[in-house]
């Protein structure tokens, strides 16, 4: 029972929240857009040093508490990117320094899976399906195991880039999403699963040729997202039958896709399982999930003191984090 503040800054976004006792006080966020390109690490570190004072504020002042009220900082560790990652942690070092109260470093993957919690899940496969990331994964002997994951590109990222190609900016998956609500036209697009990975590239080849071609973008839309949303389904969907779990939870960016989200609903209906998404705000990457599994981490002492022991790290694997709160 803690009040802790969680920093999030792995990519494009800037966020904090403040959990108390497993309830979310608030979780504000600032991100970085383009109208046209895409991102580039230092220019986005440089949006979250800009915004962090201001996005702490509101956050405190949502919550309706001070800042003396808070008991720990938790901060995403990894993976992400690394400019991004050392702005939020910087932050997290200073805020926790000033405070002294302990410094918690969270896995931002294993965050996404546990604010699930929240909404009830309780040993679920995840789908996890953001801009950087496309995973399988689910709790098994100590660890979160990934069962299957993207040989290339993030999900996101792979619309992303369709949609930068398409000259539609960053992000894409939102301007994606409603083209392809105006089109029923589907297009045949590589569909490349292979057990429980999949891969985006030949799609991503493909999907350029025809719009070179003049095939409409509206037609090319909703032909990407029934083709990648039934590879990242039936992906889970195998999972689920390997693990024998019963519950299947949704997070990462692109989870807020309404035909993904019905697409999961449909497939856990047919099999019996049950259907666990929580509310946007808490699957794109957000600081509220870092401060609710920061909570859980606070209660079991898995924090450090010494700050000069605690980096960040770009590359941690959900698999590498021992999950000793459970
Ligand atoms: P991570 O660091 O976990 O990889 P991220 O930095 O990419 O995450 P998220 O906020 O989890 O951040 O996800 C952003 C991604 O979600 C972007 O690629 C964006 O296009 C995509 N996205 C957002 N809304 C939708 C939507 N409605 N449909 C499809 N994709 C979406
Ligand atoms: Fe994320």
């Amino acid at each position: 029972m803690a009040t802790i503040l969680g920093i999030e800054s792995t990519a494009h976004t800037f966020g904090v929240g403040v959990v108390k006792n497993g309830k979310v006080l608030s979780n504000v966020r600032d991100s970085f857009t383009t109208k046209k390109g895409g991102l580039i690490p230092i220019e986005v570190a440089k949006h979250h040093h800009e915004v962090c004072d201001s996005v702490l504020d509101n956050a405190l002042k949502e919550a309706g508490i001070s800042l003396e009220e808070i008991e720990g900082v938790a901060f995403s560790q990894g993976p992400g990117l690394a400019p991004c990652l050392k702005e939020g942690m910087k932050f997290a070092k200073k805020l926790a320094g000033k405070l002294k109260v302990p410094l918690i470093s969270v896995n931002h993957c294993v965050a996404h899976l546990e604010i699930g919690k929240i909404v009830g899940a309780q040993d679920p496969v995840m789908l996890y399906a953001s801009g950087a990331n496309t995973q399988v994964i689910a709790y098994a002997a100590g660890k979160y195991r990934v069962f299957g994951e993207t040989l290339d590109l993030g999900v996101g990222n792979f619309i992303d880039t369709f949609a930068r190609f398409a000259r539609l900016g960053f992000p894409g998956g939102p301007k994606i999403a409603e083209l392809a609500e105006k089109s029923k036209n589907y297009i045949e697009l590589p569909y490349s699963i292979k057990g429980m990975d999949i891969s985006f590239s030949g799609m991503q080849t493909k999907l350029r040729q025809l719009l070179d071609k003049g095939e409409k973008l509206e037609d090319l839309s909703f032909s990407l997202q029934e083709t990648t949303f039934a590879m990242l389904v039936e992906a889970v969907e195998r999972a689920m039958a390997h693990t024998e779990k019963k519950e299947l939870l949704i997070g990462g960016g692109v989870s807020c896709n309404t035909r993904l989200k019905e697409m999961c609903e449909i497939m856990c209906r047919e099999r019996g399982a049950k259907f666990f998404c929580p509310e946007n705000s808490l699957l794109v990457d957000n600081g509220a999930m870092i401060a609710y599994l920061g909570e859980i981490m606070f209660e079991k002492k898995i924090f450090e003191k010494d700050f000069e022991k605690v980096d960040f790290l770009p590359r941690q694997r959900t698999d590498d984090v021992e999950v000793r709160w459970k």
